[in-house]
């Protein structure tokens, strides 16, 4: 049994708040990408879902003259530890395991080289596969930021994929 669910997560007005400026139907196609990974490699699919669902909760919306700005963005963005340090206090909050809640929350941190000096970290499998489902969903521009999806169709897939985990977890109840 998990302590906390991404319906948990999803209900909470924190996650509605950022993930709607960051974009719902992004993190949910993360999330699921993250999960579909971790299977495949037998990692924790809960933490994978729960890092993808969350990755993007740090964002900023970088605006000049009233308009989203990108090369600004670029060169201001520290979205990824503005997320990590979003993600950890929520999931602290809501109950979840420390242990889970801070390997979530390094899986944010690292899931993008934008705000490190190089780019030759070595991640753990976990934390390059929140990653790879980042760029899975990735659009040319940001675009993939502005994709839309409505709050029923959201919570429905999220259901979903909350009752795949569990039956992740039946099946290997080690992770
Ligand atoms: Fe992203």
């Amino acid at each position: 049994m998990r302590d906390v669910s991404l319906l948990d997560i999803f209900n909470h007005h924190i996650t509605q708040k950022y993930l709607n400026r960051s974009g719902m139907a992004h993190a949910l196609a993360v999330s699921y990408h993250a999960f579909n990974l971790a299977k495949e490699q037998s990692e924790d699919t809960d933490i994978a879902a729960k890092a993808g669902l969350l990755h993007d909760m740090g964002h900023f919306t970088w605006y000049r003259n009233g308009k989203w700005d990108y090369e600004l963005y670029k060169q201001n963005d520290i979205h990824a530890i503005k997320g990590a340090e979003r993600a950890h206090k929520l999931l602290i909050r809501l109950g979840e395991n420390p242990i889970k809640a801070k390997a979530i929350a390094l899986a944010i941190l690292f899931h993008t080289d934008s705000f490190l000096p190089t780019n030759d970290i070595i991640r753990t499998p976990l934390q390059q596969i929140v990653k790879l489902a980042d760029e899975k969903d990735e659009e040319a521009g940001g675009m993939h930021h502005y994709r839309k999806i409505d709050f029923e169709r959201a919570r429905d897939s999220i259901i979903r994929l909350d009752n795949m985990i569990d039956e992740q977890c039946e099946n290997n109840p080690a992770t």
